[in-house]
């Protein structure tokens, strides 16, 4: 009986502890591509909010994290993948300097 409530206790932590990892809500969430941006952003670190950066900063930023990828041993990104995550982040980055 005790072992059951530390098991359920367990649970409950495990998904508070699930639920606040996701404390960026980043725009369209549950859309296709902001599922291929946290799928391929959100491996190393939680993936950055897109309005944090310009979008000529991000062109430069995405070179230098298929670097990383590569260092790590991970597949790059494919053309469509790179044009998704960079529409994505075009669409919801910083506004002054959106080309
Ligand atoms: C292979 C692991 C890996 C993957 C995958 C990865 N990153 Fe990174 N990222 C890193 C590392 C390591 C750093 C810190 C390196 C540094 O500061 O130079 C970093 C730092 C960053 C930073 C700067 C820190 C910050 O929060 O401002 C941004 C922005 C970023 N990554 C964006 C991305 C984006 C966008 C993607 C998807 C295209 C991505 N990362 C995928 C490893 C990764």
């Amino acid at each position: 009986m005790v072992r059951d409530i530390s098991i359920i206790m367990a649970l409950i932590l495990l998904a508070a502890a699930v639920y606040g990892c996701r404390e960026v809500a980043l725009p369209e969430g549950d859309s296709p591509r902001a599922r291929v941006y946290t799928s391929r952003c959100g491996i190393c670190h939680s993936p950055p909010e897109p309005g944090k950066y310009p979008f000529g900063k991000w062109k430069d930023l995405l070179g230098l994290m298929e670097m990383q990828m590569e260092k790590k041993g991970l597949p790059p990104l494919g053309e469509k993948e790179r044009t998704v995550i960079l529409e994505y982040l075009k669409r919801y980055s910083k506004e002054e300097a959106k080309e």
